[in-house]
């Protein structure tokens, strides 16, 4: 079984905005009895910034998620949204952290029992109680006009595809106004085309909303069209790059020699002295990833 060793982005392309993180993960280790699936990850992600995590089936990659959202706990490490961490808050601070964050869960997760419009109207009518019964109307129909749903609002969650589906959870998730977006596995499941229109579609929500988006996909392709920065994680393997490979890694002006060393681990060793290691790229900036993925 495929374990997280350790995914490190302390400096990507985004920090040269200087604006500091909206969600900062630190050395998160997370075990099932004797299963180490998160061992050590570490990663940033920016206003405005989408981040990419691939992996093998099983990597923990819906776990990750899941710790960031607060719904499972790490064995250590921290997660923090806004610089503040989620470990110490109780229910209610939580949910509150929890609004500010829109995700679509792996298998779509729509309510079977709403339509369509119910479904996206659900997060307004449990977090905004004060919403006019006609304002909400509206808000759910513009959010579903945002995904090109608005010809849907009466069907059943059975009644449409797969890729229709996708595109409701992100008009559900997009619902409280968040400005950090989890989205898991957005385009598993589909055809080439619906999928394509998912990026698309994340693509277009991400340049409206500037949200912090981290995207778990097992689609290469999706992650390039989508993502300002890729984390792959695999056994003993951490690559970390811009979301524009080049035939070599880049740092700075400088080259990447990527070696890999005798634990599995790839090292990086950048031109100008840095030398990084253990998967713990510490002094990086917008460098361009080659190799295979
Ligand atoms: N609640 C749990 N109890 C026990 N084991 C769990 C639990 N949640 C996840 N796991 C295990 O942790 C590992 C990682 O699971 P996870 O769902 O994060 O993988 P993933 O990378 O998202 O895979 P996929 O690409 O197939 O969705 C798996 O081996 C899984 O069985
Ligand atoms: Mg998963």
């Amino acid at each position: 079984m495929d374990t997280i060793a350790q995914v490190a982005l302390q400096r990507g392309a985004a920090e040269e905005n200087g604006n500091a993180p909206v969600v900062a993960v630190e050395d998160l280790h997370k075990s099932f009895g004797t299963q180490q699936v998160l061992n050590g990850v570490t990663l940033a992600v920016r206003r405005g910034e989408t981040l990419a995590v691939l992996g093998r089936s099983g990597t923990g990659k819906s776990v990750l998620l899941r710790i960031i959202i607060g719904l499972q706990k790490p064995d250590s490490g921290s997660v923090r949204i806004h610089g503040q961490d989620i470990a110490g808050l109780n229910l209610d601070q939580l949910g509150k952290i929890r609004m500010k964050m829109g995700f679509l869960f792996q298998h779509a997760a729509l309510y079977d029992s709403l339509t369509v419009e119910q479904n996206v109207a659900f997060p307004l009518q449990h977090h905004k109680k004060e919403m006019p019964k006609s304002e909400r109307a509206g808000r759910v129909a513009q959010l579903l006009a945002e995904v090109g749903m608005e010809g849907s609002l009466t069907k059943m969650p059975s009644d449409i595809s797969g890729g229709m589906q996708k595109r409701v959870g992100l008009a559900r998730a997009l619902a409280l106004e968040p400005d950090i977006l989890l989205l898991d596995e957005p385009t598993a499941g589909l055809d080439p085309i619906s999928a394509a229109e998912i990026d698309d579609l994340v693509l277009k929500l991400q340049q409206e909303h500037h949200m912090a988006s981290i995207v778990v996909t097992h689609d290469l392709h999706s992650a390039k069209t989508i993502a300002d920065r890729l984390a792959r994680i695999n056994a003993g393997n951490v690559v970390i790059g811009t979301a524009n490979p080049s035939t070599k890694l880049e740092v700075r002006g400088g080259t990447l020699a990527v070696t890999r060393s005798s634990d599995g681990a790839q090292v990086f060793n950048a031109t100008d002295g840095s030398v990084f290691s253990n998967g713990v790229i510490s002094a990086s900036t917008g460098f361009s990833l080659g190799g295979s993925w």
